[in-house]
């Protein structure tokens, strides 16, 4: 199988499945290559091919520029090697993987409906399920090419429970057929777990999360993962929700549920597209804006967690580390591409 070595250094890795991106190869492998979704939109795992052939999977990936193509820049989560290669990418402590992924076929026990448009799906797959409150797992359907990212909701577990709160797309590729087809019995292929956003339980401040739409479900798992670690009893939590109508805003009752609920949680939603007959008395406006009027000036003291559509993590990290000061070390983030 293909090895791929990192140009100037001495780390290198084996392709060992065919069908590997390099990424998931050297994630794999214990490498820590740079990455954020795994899904050709972010750009961060760029690297120029300096030897070998590598087979491209979606060339046309929005997380190339022109001048990135230009250059011949490629991306590691969507290129594999057909030989021997020599890349140049960025590296570093911080990518390297705490948990390696694997992949397994996991059967649908229960779908649960939460909202008109997000429904929880939950998965057993046959092994315990390993993974840090927040992080990611690629999903893959039969018959659809490419496998897509869904946040766990659910904390890690032995009984090998992998939760979901998914968005229907209109015209999605996997989320049309996963909303109208799949019943409990049926199997997906699951590989994971990805993703850096994680709690972070040697923090020392307060947590601050804010998700936009679907984005509540990694942030819900950071929400399990602080309330539940009795290494993290001193600290707060403010999460901050925001969807387009009162009819979008879920999650609060599964809040609730979390031990130490009323001492320890503040619950704050907005909506931005509000209606007379809606009768919703909370906040309007973008999620970050709330935010801003709710706990503007003492940002810095919190460890903050987003999740959601790319622009609402740019307005919201734009406020966050530009307009309020809040060190990036602080801020951890995924766009939900
Ligand atoms: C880190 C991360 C976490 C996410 N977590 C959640 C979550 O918890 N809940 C949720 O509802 N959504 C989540 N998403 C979004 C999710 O991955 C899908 O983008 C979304 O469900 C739409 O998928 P679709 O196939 O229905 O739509 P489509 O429009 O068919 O596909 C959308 C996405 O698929 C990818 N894609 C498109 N074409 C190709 C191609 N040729 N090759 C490879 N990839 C391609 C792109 O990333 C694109 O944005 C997350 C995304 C990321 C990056
Ligand atoms: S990690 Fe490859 S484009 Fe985002």
């Amino acid at each position: 199988m293909p090895i791929v070595q990192i140009h100037n250094s001495a780390d290198s890795f084996e392709q060992t499945e065919r069908h590997d991106s390099i990424l998931r190869a050297g994630l794999g492998a214990g490498l820590g290559l740079s990455y954020e979704c795994n899904s050709g939109g972010c750009g961060s795992c760029k690297f120029e091919l300096i030897e070998g052939e590598v087979e491209e999977l979606w060339p046309e990936a929005p997380g190339l520029t022109a001048r990135d193509l230009k250059k011949g820049r490629k991306l590691a989560c969507q290129c594999r090697a057909k030989s021997d290669l020599v890349i140049s990418m960025r590296t570093d402590e911080s990518f390297r993987p705490v948990i390696l992924p694997v992949r397994f076929q996991a059967t649908l026990e229960s779908r649960r409906e939460l909202t008109s448009d997000i429904t929880e799906f939950c998965f057993r797959g046959p092994a315990p399920a390993r993974f840090l409150p927040g992080q990611y797992t690629m999903l893959s359907l039969d018959g659809v090419p490419c496998p897509r990212a869904y946040s766990m909701s659910n904390l890690a577990n032995t009984e090998g429970v992998w939760e979901f709160w998914i968005r229907k797309k209109p015209g999605g590729r996997v989320t049309e057929p996963l909303f109208a087809m799949l019943e409990p019995g049926d199997q997906v292929g699951l590989d994971g777990p990805y993703g850096l956003a994680f709690l972070k339980a040697d923090a020392p401040r307060d947590v601050l999360c804010i998700a936009g739409g679907s984005g509540i479900s990694p942030v819900l798992s950071i929400a399990r993962g602080l309330l539940n670690n009795p290494t993290m009893v001193g600290r707060k939590l403010h999460f901050f929700f925001g969807g387009r109508t009162p009819a979008d805003i879920c999650g609060l009752e599964e809040l609730k549920a979390l031990p130490s609920f009323a001492e320890r949680v503040c619950f704050h939603a907005a909506i931005s597209e509000p209606k007379p007959e809606d009768g919703w008395e909370g906040a309007v406006g973008f999620i970050h804006d709330t935010v801003v009027q709710v706990l503007g000036g003492s940002l810095g003291n919190y460890e903050c967690y987003l999740a959601g559509p790319p622009p609402m993590v740019q307005a919201t990290t734009k406020m966050l580390l530009l307009d309020e000061g809040v060190p990036a070390e602080q801020v951890h983030f995924d766009r939900f591409f």
